[in-house]
């Protein structure tokens, strides 16, 4: 199947599917989309009615998903089709992972088509000796981390919701999580992309080496890209050797400046094994070891901070003593006030779950509104302190803030409630929550992305001309807006221009 031609003046435009010439006038232009989607791609690839609402909007919003139909191509070449379809046919084109991404990056509507990559999730290859996988888009994030195990390898990215995030949307949200100190974020993880462009060309990026200088390095474009400037169907993924050893720690503190000396001493004396430097404010500690949460304490619930760390390598032996010996070298310096430390996995998955238990807010305060900034550490302290501050003169001293996150990475996430809070509220708070950062040099998105949550806030802290440069490209490689259109930024042209 190929495109005829697409004019963009004329009121009808002509395809040929499967040996057909058809005409698609705007008049009956989405039912024309949908026959021609459903020749191309067989009857189970295009999902329409009840077998679109029956999924979810996304991970946390359990609402049925709204969209057009559904697409479900198998092959690059199939989602090559889809676009050169709705090219034409100005379609736009939401493409969807795991759904996992928590600022309605991949929201639908009605007149929206929801690519999903679901039918592509193969790994295609693991070098042991070069120490990369090829996968598919929709392959799940704990899939690609337990192939790379069974041979021995790592793939380090890791975040709660990893049982659904897909590569794809991880690479498409450029997705950060627990490991990015060591490790970084996904874009640091990925080598090579294959991707289909908003006119059907497939760009086969899939680079293998780690160093790959000739010319433009085209796949920056679409990690972080929000599914704005193509579709990701493949990438070639960066492994690293399996660590041998775990070690897990929860610390508790009363003095920040405790927490921020802590996290150079363990950078140094664990020789760059130190993989994660998480932090918990207290209300949020408590919350998430508090019934109904599962998590029991393991320290009492009274201190100010805790600090997650854990370190991975490579021996046994050593790394134990050099553990230990950290441990102390901290004890001595007066860095923390209580300690316990995993001696098993099961001692080490119960520290993680205080950690990752973030559900528990939105579960047991509604409605709540979730926050994702980064800033230098050094100003963090004070800068929770107006936050809060702001939040109670605001919406009284019952509201409250749960503060956590990756410390080591300078990221938290706030997440704030109060009884009469509602969602006419979210610029109020947004304000509060996002005013200080432009003059500490900070982000109103550390990991998560903007997609339509936080696209009002993106000049606080992008410059003017940044901003028209992201729009610049868009234009170039989406000229027709029809790719996940009206995320991170509106352009002034709409999908039916
Ligand atoms: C976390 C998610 C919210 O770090 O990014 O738990
Ligand atoms: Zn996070």
């Amino acid at each position: 199947m190929f495109l005829l031609f697409h004019p963009d003046s004329t009121p009808s435009r002509k395809l040929v599917v499967q040996g057909l010439i058809v005409e698609m006038s705007n008049h009956n232009a989405k039912p024309m989309l949908l026959d021609a989607l459903v020749a191309a791609l067989g009857a189970d690839g295009v999902l329409t009615g009840a077998a679109v609402q029956e999924r979810a909007t996304s991970w946390i919003d359990s609402t049925p998903l709204q969209a057009l139909a559904i697409v479900r191509p198998r092959t690059t070449t199939e989602v090559a089709t889809v676009l050169h379809l709705c090219l034409a046919a100005r379609q736009p084109v939401v493409t969807f992972g795991g759904g996992t991404n928590l600022v309605s990056a991949t929201r639908a509507t009605l007149q929206d088509l929801v690519l999903s990559l679901e039918r592509m999730s193969a790994v295609v290859e693991v070098d042991a000796v070069n120490q990369t996988m090829t996968v598919q888009a929709g392959a799940p994030l704990q899939r690609v981390q337990e192939e790379a195990a069974a041979h021995g390898l790592f793939f380090p990215l890791d975040l709660a919701a990893r049982g659904s995030a897909t590569v794809g949307g991880c690479i498409a949200m450029n997705a950060g999580g627990v490991r990015v100190l060591r490790y970084g974020m996904m874009r640091d993880l990925v080598l090579g992309v294959e991707a289909v462009l908003a006119d059907g060309t497939v760009l086969t990026s899939l680079n293998a080496m780690l160093k790959n200088n000739a010319g433009y390095d085209l796949k920056q474009l679409f990690i972080g890209s929000e599914g704005t400037l193509g579709v990701i169907t493949q990438a070639v993924l960066r492994l690293f050797p399996a660590p041998r050893t775990h070690f897990t720690a929860l610390l508790a503190m009363n003095e920040f400046a405790q927490v921020t000396a802590l996290l150079p001493l363990f950078q140094s004396d664990l020789g760059g094994a130190l993989a994660s430097f998480e932090v918990m404010w207290n209300d949020y500690y408590r919350l998430t070891t508090t019934p109904p949460a599962l998590g029991k304490p393991p320290l009492a619930q009274a201190y100010a901070y805790y600090v997650l760390v854990e370190a991975l390598g490579g021996s046994e032996r050593h790394d134990q003593q050099r553990f230990e010996a950290a441990l102390d070298h901290a004890a001595h310096e007066g860095l923390f006030d209580d300690a316990v430390v995993a001696r098993t996995a099961q001692q080490r998955a119960d520290l993680w779950r205080i950690r990752e238990d973030s559900e528990q807010i939105e579960r047991q305060h509604h409605l709540t509104f979730g926050y994702d900034v980064s800033l230098p550490i050094g100003a963090m302290e004070e800068y929770v302190e107006d936050v809060r501050s702001g939040v109670e003169l605001h919406f009284g001293e019952q509201a409250r803030c749960w503060v956590y996150g990756h410390l080591g990475d300078g990221n938290l996430h706030i997440n704030v409630w109060a009884p009469q809070l509602q969602p006419e509220d979210t610029d109020r708070v947004a304000q509060i929550v996002y005013r200080p950062l432009a003059a500490l040099g900070g982000s109103i998105s550390a990991e998560h992305g903007i997609g339509l949550d936080k696209k009002a806030y993106l000049s606080l802290c992008r410059a003017p001309q940044e901003i028209a440069t992201m729009r610049l490209l868009k234009r170039t490689l989406d000229p027709h807006n029809i790719l996940n259109p009206g995320k991170i930024f509106d352009l002034e042209t709409s999908a039916a221009a």
